[in-house]
């Protein structure tokens, strides 16, 4: 690594690199440090070299201001830049650095650039008739629509549908390609489409209505939400309108009868004790759908985000709920899910019992407490900063459950990343 190679190299794609948002160090038992992304393809051992290049590298510097800013004792400058230029290279085949206009979620580079998570998202009816309505509801003639995180443009043709007079939409992904062409096959040839990130693109517009859909499963999955609103504080005309305009976030204690969910490991799989794959299944989250049945007592809501004001850290929160069960049994996960408002009367549910959604539910296992109806369930949520990834979200449950005469059944604490 310290000897840099004697021929030419080609010029970079990188001209200003930029950590992956999702970049983070790990350390392996045998003593080595890790680049990760989190992606198959994006795990290097990295070298001291490596780290002090990652750490200049925020998409304010050029290789050649990286190179200067090192604190190497490389005889040359050249040496120096030529040594920046293959490591950066080695980071970028990783995806770990990206050029500072690819900078944008790692869900976004590579699910959403596939046409089946837009197929996914428009099977959703209940969820893409609903924005439809939310359309129709808030954008009145003559308006201008930002539709932030375009993908295959439908949002943008239920805005122009709905009498927006222009509309702008912003996809950082490669989808943007086809989803010009549907604009134009679809009459919808005035609709921009802006390649980029929306945090950061620079759109010279002044939005009457921002339209999102950010919503990743149990709410916070997808790390949109920060893009969307440095995007509203920068282009929303005062008194201007979101959708959605609030989002609901609900937990309720289950009883986990569902033989494929982490009840599976209860029993003894082929004769053999699984427990300790058991135990991890308290660090993450299932996504399924929850039969109302499996629920001990309703949902209740412990947070709101109000779209119009709140930025990423209003969603850090911490609050608590007290449930009185309606029935005995196992308490052994808590069930997650959210309600957006996306306009005046217009409601997506996605609760357990609703029609059915793509977001589903979510499972969140949690050790297991024998209950009798008549019993409290403390419980307490924590949505705080993941370690890695300040655009995504690590969610704490801390629950106990008491009998009637207040005497202590059982209590849970679990942290999950999501
Ligand atoms: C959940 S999909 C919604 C697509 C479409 N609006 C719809 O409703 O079917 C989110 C889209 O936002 C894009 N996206 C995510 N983060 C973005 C960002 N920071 N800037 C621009 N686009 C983004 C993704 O590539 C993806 O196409």
């Amino acid at each position: 690594l310290n000897a840099p190679p004697r021929d030419p190299l080609p010029t970079l794609a990188l001209d200003r690199p930029v950590r992956h948002p999702s970049l983070y160090v790990s350390f392996s038992p045998d003593g080595r440090t890790v680049l990760e992304n989190g992606l198959p393809s994006g795990r290097l051992e990295a070298s001291r070299e490596l780290l002090d290049v990652v750490a200049l590298c925020d998409g304010s510097r050029t290789q050649a201001e990286i190179a200067a800013a090192l604190p190497w004792s490389e005889p040359s400058e050249e040496a120096r830049a030529t040594l920046v230029r293959v490591l950066v290279e080695r980071l970028r085949q990783h995806g770990l650095l990206l050029d500072e206009a690819g900078a944008a979620p790692a869900t976004a580079d590579y699910g959403y650039a596939r046409p089946e998570i837009h197929r996914t998202m428009l099977l959703d009816h209940v969820r893409t008739d609903a924005f439809r309505e939310a359309m129709r509801a808030v954008v009145r003639p003559g308006d201008t629509v930002v539709d932030m995180g375009a993908g295959s443009g439908v949002l943008c043709m239920f805005a122009a549908e709905a009498g927006a007079k222009e509309v702008h939409g912003i996809e950082c992904s490669a989808i943007i390609e086809p989803a010009r062409r549907v604009l134009e096959l679809n009459g919808h040839a005035a609709v921009q489409l802006h390649q980029g990130d929306a945090e950061t693109l620079d759109l010279p517009v002044q939005a009457d209505v921002i339209v999102s859909e950010w919503l990743g499963y149990f709410v916070y999955a997808d790390g949109m939400y920060p893009a969307f609103a440095a995007l509203r504080d920068r282009c929303l005309k005062p008194g201007g309108r979101v959708v959605p305009a609030e989002v609901d976030v609900l937990l309720a204690p289950m009883e986990d009868r569902d033989p494929r969910g982490h009840s599976y490991w209860y029993g003894r799989p082929y004769g053999f004790d699984f427990s300790p794959l058991l135990e991890q299944e308290y660090r993450f989250t299932q996504i399924r759908l929850v039969p109302t049945e499996a629920l001990l007592a309703p949902g209740q809501v412990l947070d709101t985000i109000d779209c119009r004001r709140a930025g990423m850290r209003d969603l850090h929160v911490t609050r608590s709920a007290r449930w009185r069960l309606e029935r005995g049994g196992q308490l052994d996960a808590v069930c997650g899910w959210f309600t957006a408002r996306l306009a005046p009367g217009v409601v997506m549910e996605t609760a357990p019992g609703a029609p059915d959604t793509h977001w589903q539910q979510h499972v969140f296992a949690v050790r297991p407490v024998r209950v009798e109806a008549g019993d409290a369930l403390e419980l307490t949520l924590r949505v705080s900063e993941a370690p890695y990834d300040s655009r995504l979200v690590r969610i704490a449950l801390e629950g106990r459950v008491l009998a009637p005469d207040g005497s202590l059944r059982g209590e849970f604490a679990h942290q999950y990343d999501q």
